[in-house]
């Protein structure tokens, strides 16, 4: 068979490499898996195997470690809720949450840049890359998506945030709309909570976004178009926008606005997400989730990781 023949050629050939003929492909394998052989590793394996999916991680702050222990579960969106105090950016859920070492800085974007040189190499093999690879190495055109919640005054806060994010921006791994061309790269940065929508709007670049009011996408007095180059994701607060518990039978009225708030946004090309969902009983929250998930809904907002990955 062709195929064993290519097997035994390959295997030969590894076994004159290493000098040693083994009896089985198991012996050959543990041999050389043994062997620290650099014909088995390669720069960019951070997340090998690991298929993102989409999850959006709810106070990503508060997992084991906040941003790994999502992306080890092949999460694509991540949220952090920003404090500006004294000039700095702190990550935590409330002012007694806060310490001196736990800011933007150290827990997002620092580990991001490291990440992202990881899977970005730059040798002989990658000159003619105009893109940078995300952080999955199964998908690496697939971007990182990073709500960013402004706990404090929106206008205030956001330029420290811009700031904040230059090391990212300067190495181009920033999603960016500029001259009218929206470029995806590594990392989309969505600004939530208090981000103010005015200044999102007059960022030129921008590669700071706005999520949007699910509920009133088509809403006049918010005296704004949204469309994908502002807002690529939209949210709402499920509890009052559906408020269905999971238990019982979802009503008419209930489903009706799920849909309706989906089609606004996928007319204008927005993914959508509700958050407060039911956290328990576990039936009722998977009920939740799948309702939402066959109605159309793009991202599933979860606490719980490991649960929303096996979903
Ligand atoms: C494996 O090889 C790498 C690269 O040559 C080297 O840095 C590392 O120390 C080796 N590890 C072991 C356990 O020999
Ligand atoms: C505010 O920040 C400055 C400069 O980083 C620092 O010297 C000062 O101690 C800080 N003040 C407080 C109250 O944290
Ligand atoms: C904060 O980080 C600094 C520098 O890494 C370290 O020296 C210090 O012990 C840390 N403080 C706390 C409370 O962890
Ligand atoms: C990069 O592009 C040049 C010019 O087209 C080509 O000669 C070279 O082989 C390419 N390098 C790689 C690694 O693909
Ligand atoms: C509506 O948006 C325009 C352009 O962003 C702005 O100049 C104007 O002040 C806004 N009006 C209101 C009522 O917010
Ligand atoms: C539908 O959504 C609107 C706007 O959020 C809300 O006021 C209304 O209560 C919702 N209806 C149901 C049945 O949940």
């Amino acid at each position: 068979m062709v195929l064993s023949t290519v097997l035994k050629t390959a295997i030969l050939a590894l076994a004159i490499v290493y000098g040693e003929a083994k009896a089985t492909v198991d012996d050959q394998i543990v041999f050389l898996e043994s062997s620290n052989s650099s014909l088995l590793r390669y720069p960019t394996q951070f997340t090998q195997n690991i298929v993102p999916k989409s999850i959006h991680s709810h106070n990503d702050y508060w997992r084991d470690v906040p941003l790994l222990t999502a992306l080890s579960y092949g999460v694509g969106s991540v949220e952090a809720d920003v404090w500006l105090d004294n000039g700095t950016l702190f990550v935590g859920h409330e002012p007694a949450a806060l310490t001196p070492n736990r800011t933007f800085a150290s827990l997002y974007v620092q580990p991001l840049l490291a990440i992202l040189a990881g899977q970005n190499p730059r040798n002989a093999f990658t000159t003619n890359q105009t893109t940078p690879n995300g952080v999955w190495d199964t998908s690496s055109g697939t971007p990182l998506q990073l709500l960013v919640d402004i706990k404090t005054d929106g206008a205030a806060t956001l330029p420290f945030v811009l700031k904040a994010l230059e090391p990212l921006r300067s190495e181009g791994y920033l999603t960016t709309y500029a001259n009218g061309i929206l470029t995806t790269s590594a990392v989309t940065v969505v600004g939530t909570g208090n981000s103010p929508l005015e200044p999102i709007k007059a960022l030129e670049p921008r590669d700071y976004f706005y999520d949007a009011p699910l509920t009133q996408l088509t809403d006049p007095s918010l005296n704004t178009t949204f469309d994908v180059n502002l807002s690529p994701l939209a949210s709402t607060d499920y509890e009052t926008a559906v408020g269905w518990t999971g238990i019982g039978g979802i009503s008419d009225a209930q489903r009706a606005n799920v849909t309706k708030f989906i089609n606004d946004a996928h007319s204008l090309g927005i993914k959508a997400r509700f958050w407060d969902t039911p956290g328990w009983p576990i039936q009722a929250r998977n009920d939740v989730w799948q309702e939402l998930l066959n109605d159309g809904a793009d991202w599933l907002n979860a606490d719980d990781l490991e649960a929303a990955s096996q979903f």
